[in-house]
C-alpha cells in the first residue's frame, strides 16, 4: 500500500521506516531540510536501536524514501500525521500549531477516499476539529494514536501490544478501519487487539495509558518518600505489592521520577484540556503526580548534599546518565541532568556522563563538564550518583573498581539499580531511593 508520513521526528521517522519494513510503499515528509538530508541518506537522526537497519533496508529496497515537499503525498491511500504537539512555552496545553500546520498543508494533495491518520497525542477534541478541515477534499479522517516506547519504538511499531483506531461514524468510518488493518497486516494476523472506536475515546486512549503509567510511577515515590521516614525498603515493597497480578511490578520503579518527551508534558496537557472542558477536578490528581515526581530531583539532590555533610562547593560529583532513560539518548525533561543542573548550581564541580546522550546534553546545558568515559567521570571524585540505569552502570561497573578511581567512596543510586550490598562491600557509602 501507499503511504505518507507527515513529520519525521521520532515518531514519525520510526512510523516510516517500519512501514516499509512490512511492505508498504512509504514517503516520509518533513520540514526539516537537515533531518531529511539524514534520513534520505538513510541516517537515523537519533539513537534508537534497530532503526538504522530497517532504514538502509528500506531505502535500498526502493519502498522508503523522504522529502520536504508535500506534494509527495499525493497518491497515498493513508497519510500519517505524527508532529510533535510540545507543551506550550507559556503554559500547560498542548502546542497544536505543527498538526494544524501539517494538515494544512496536506490538504491541497488529498483526494476523495484517502485516509488522513492522525499518530500524535493531542487533547481530546483536536480530532473533531481537524474534521473539519480535511472533510471538504472527502477524505477521511481517523485517530490511530501511538504507543512506542523509546528505546523499543521499532519493535513497538512493528508489533504493538494493541491497535487503537478512532473512526467517524458510518460507513467511510468502516472503509478506513478496514484500510488500517490491511496496513497492520501483520499484527492483524497474529490476532493482536484491533480497538476500532470513535475520534474522542481514540485521543483519550493516549492521554489515559500515559497518565496511568505516570501515576504508577509516582505513586511508588511516594511510597518511597514514607520508606524514606520510616526505615522501610521502597523497593522490597514494590516486589511484595507488584506480585499481585491487578498491580503488576511494572512501572514501580521508585527513583528520580519520569521524564521524557511524553509522560510529563502528557500529563499537564491532560490537566489542561480537563480544565478547559470543566472537569478539572476529575484529574486533578494528576498535579499531585507532577509534584511527587518533580519532589523526587530535589530529594536526590539533598541525598548527595548529605552524603557528602553539606560541602558539596567545588567538589567533584560523578553524574553517571543524562539520557531520560537507558537505550535513549534523548534529554527531553530528563531528570537526569535536571538532578546534575542543580548540583551545579550549588557549586559542585559536575562531570557528566552517558554512552550516548552527551552531544544532546551538551548542546542544551554547555555549563556542565562532559566526558565520554565512565572510568575518567569517576576518577578522583567525591561522590558519585547513578541517574539512569544504563547496563554500563547497573552491570558492567565493578564497586571495587570504582572505588579505585575514587577519591570518596560515596555513592547515590537514584534509580535504584545498584546492588547495595556489593557496593557497601567495596566500602561505599551506599544511598538508595526510599531504601535504608
Ligand atoms: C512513554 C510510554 O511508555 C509510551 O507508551 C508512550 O507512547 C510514550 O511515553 P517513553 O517516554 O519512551 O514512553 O518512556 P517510558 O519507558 O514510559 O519511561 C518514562 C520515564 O519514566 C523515564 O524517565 C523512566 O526512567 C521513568 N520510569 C519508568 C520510572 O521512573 N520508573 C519506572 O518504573 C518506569
Amino acid at each position: 500500500m501507499r503511504l505518507s508520513v507527515i513529520g519525521c521526528g521520532y515518531l514519525g521517522a520510526v512510523h516510516a521506516a517500519a512501514m516499509a519494513s512490512i511492505g508498504h510503499e512509504v514517503v516520509g515528509i518533513d520540514v526539516d531540510e537537515r533531518k531529511i538530508a539524514a534520513l534520505s541518506k538513510g541516517e537515523a537522526p537519533f539513537f534508537e536501536p534497530g532503526l538504522q537497519e530497517i532504514l538502509t533496508e528500506g531505502i535500498a529496497s526502493g519502498n522508503l524514501r523522504f522529502t520536504t515537499d508535500m506534494a509527495q503525498a499525493r497518491g497515498a491511500a493513508v497519510h500519517f500525521v505524527g508532529v510533535g504537539t510540545p507543551q506550550q512555552k507559556d503554559g500547560y496545553a498542548a502546542d497544536l500549531t505543527y498538526v494544524n500546520a501539517a494538515v494544512d498543508a496536506l490538504v491541497p494533495f488529498l483526494a476523495e477516499g484517502d485516509i488522513v491518520a492522525g499518530k500524535s497525542t493531542v487533547p481530546v477534541g483536536t480530532a473533531a476539529a481537524l474534521t473539519e478541515k480535511v472533510a471538504p477534499t472527502g477524505a477521511t479522517l481517523v485517530w490511530n494514536p501511538e504507543f512506542l516506547r523509546e528505546g523499543w519504538a521499532v519493535q513497538d511499531t512493528i508489533d504493538p501490544d494493541r491497535l487503537v483506531a478512532g473512526v467517524p461514524e458510518g460507513a467511510a468510518g468502516e472503509r478506513a478501519a478496514d484500510i488500517l488493518r490491511e496496513v497492520y497486516h501483520p499484527s492483524v494476523a497474529k490476532n493482536t487487539p484491533f480497538i476500532v472506536t470513535d475520534l474522542a475515546t481514540a485521543e483519550l486512549v493516549k492521554v489515559a495509558a500515559n497518565a496511568f503509567l505516570a501515576t504508577k510511577i509516582s505513586f511508588i515515590n511516594a511510597m518511597a518518600e514514607i520508606a524514606e521516614v520510616t526505615g522501610a525498603d521502597v523497593t522490597t515493597l514494590a516486589d511484595a505489592i507488584g506480585h499481585d497480578a491487578r498491580i503488576g511490578r511494572r512501572f514501580l520503579g521508585a527513583g528520580i521520577g519520569f521524564g521524557g518527551g511524553c509522560l510529563p508534558k502528557d500529563i499537564r496537557a491532560f490537566s489542561a484540556r480537563a480544565e478547559e472542558l470543566g472537569r478539572g477536578e476529575s484529574i486533578a490528581f494528576l498535579r499531585e503526580v507532577d509534584a511527587i515526581n518533580l519532589r523526587r530531583r530535589d530529594r536526590a539532590v539533598e541525598l548527595v548534599v548529605n552524603a557528602l555533610d553539606g560541602q558539596v562547593f567545588e567538589r567533584k560529583i560523578a553524574v553517571l546518565g543524562a539520557a531520560f532513560k537507558p537505550h535513549s539518548d534523548d534529554i527531553r525533561d530528563s531528570p537526569a541532568l535536571d538532578v546534575a543542573v542543580r548540583l551545579k548550581g550549588l557549586g559542585a564541580n559536575v562531570v557528566v556522563t552517558d554512552p550516548e546522550a552527551i552531544d544532546n546534553a551538551r548542546r542544551v546545558h554547555p555549563q556542565l563538564t562532559y566526558v565520554a568515559d565512565r572510568d575518567e567521570a569517576l576518577k578522583d571524585a567525591d561522590a558519585v550518583i547513578v541517574v539512569t540505569e544504563w547496563d554500563e552502570y547497573r552491570r558492567e561497573l565493578d564497586p571495587t573498581h570504582a572505588a579505585s578511581l575514587v577519591a570518596q567512596r560515596v555513592i547515590v543510586d537514584g534509580r535504584n539499580c545498584l546492588d547495595a550490598a556489593a557496593w557497601r562491600a567495596a566500602g561505599f557509602t551506599y544511598t538508595g531511593m526510599g531504601r535504608p
